[in-house]
């Protein structure tokens, strides 16, 4: 019944690669870590000296990883239980983070991603506010937060697309990157980074128009909890978006086996198969945290021409518009 109704709110979504089952066999395939109230996550996978990456053979379990303890051995004390922080999955981000605004480095990718991704974002936070999405600033108005903007290549055509631009990292090397980026164009100037979790920014109160956390959430130690604090950063009736890689044997193939061990696009052990999420479980996760889905897209990529396009391929990449409930 429940995917029912997600296919009848999505704009565009083929259920084909996922076929649709009801809530309760949605609930009993999803790994409990996804839901659970509890920080408790799959050991992470190193790629370590093995030639073959952690995958789909690995079965997660739920064994606390050594992320809920700071890397100095000592539980972190100012985090509330529900830290979405993962150190090893900082650690490699904090590695490579002089390496943001390379085009041709590891976040190579998500720059060639940026045009396409920001497609689906105009579209559908301009029909969701009413905004014109022709005009040169069609977020004029808009506060939008960049949850985990690494080095802000995201934030800075937001902001240039006329939105009030927060973008907050786990990881102060990415916020330094990215101010002194922004610094260089009086337009991008004005946004507000900060080394932050979303969730320390819930305990501030602060909200926002549109929330955007874009692949970020299979790096995370909880996504249920790391959904509700995008949400509580979400305005009511406002819009919450977020893209990742669907837990498929497809993606195993392309994102980790092609991507990282063939391809070298990315560095190996970038991404571990078992954090990735079944569209239909970020559907459940965002319906936890009273967020509607209403539209989701695609992501595919065409060796030949180099480029990624919007499709309705949900198989690999994919990326989710929702809204803030209004209670
Ligand atoms: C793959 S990058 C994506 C960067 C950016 N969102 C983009 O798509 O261009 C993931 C980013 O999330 C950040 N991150 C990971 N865990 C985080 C957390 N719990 N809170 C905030 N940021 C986090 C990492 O430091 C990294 O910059």
């Amino acid at each position: 019944m429940a995917s029912k109704l997600l296919k009848r709110t999505f704009h565009i979504s083929t259920w084909s690669a996922c076929p649709p089952r009801s809530a309760r066999s949605l609930i009993a395939v999803a790994p409990s870590r996804f839901f659970s109230d509890s920080n408790s996550q799959p050991v992470p996978a190193t790629a370590g000296s093995s030639p073959l990456p952690p995958g789909p053979p690995t079965t997660p379990n739920d064994a606390p990883s050594p992320s809920s303890v700071s890397r100095y051995g000592s539980k972190r004390k100012s985090e509330s239980t529900h830290s979405s922080v993962k150190d090893p999955e900082l650690a490699k981000f904090a590695a490579i983070s002089d390496t943001w605004w390379d085009s041709e480095g590891p976040f190579k990718p998500l720059h060639l991603m940026n045009p396409t991704r920001l497609a689906f974002i105009r579209s559908t936070l301009c029909r969701h506010f009413g905004k014109d999405p022709y005009s040169v600033r069609p977020f004029e108005g808009l506060k939008i937060i960049d949850v985990g903007c690494g080095g802000g290549i995201l934030s800075e055509p937001l902001a240039r697309m006329g939105a009030a631009v927060t973008g907050i990292d786990a990881v102060d090397k990415n916020i330094k990157i990215a101010r002194v980026h922004a610094d260089l164009d009086p337009v991008t100037s004005n946004i507000e980074y900060s080394c932050m979790t979303a969730e320390k920014l819930v305990e501030e109160e602060r909200e926002f128009d549109a929330v955007i956390a874009l692949e970020v959430i299979e790096h995370v130690a909880n996504p249920s909890e790391f959904c509700k604090s995008l949400s509580a950063l979400t305005i009511a009736g406002g819009a919450t978006v977020v893209s990742t890689i669907n837990r498929s044997m497809r993606a195993y193939a392309t994102a980790i086996v092609a991507a990282e061990y063939i391809l070298h696009w990315l560095p190996k052990g970038t991404h571990q198969w078992s954090s990735f999420l079944t569209p239909e479980e970020l559907v459940l996760i965002f319906n936890r945290a009273s967020l509607s889905v209403k539209e989701m897209a695609g992501f595919v990529y065409n060796p030949l021409t180099g480029r990624w396009s919007l499709s309705d391929d949900i198989s690999v990449n994919f990326i989710a518009f929702g809204t803030k409930d209004v209670q």
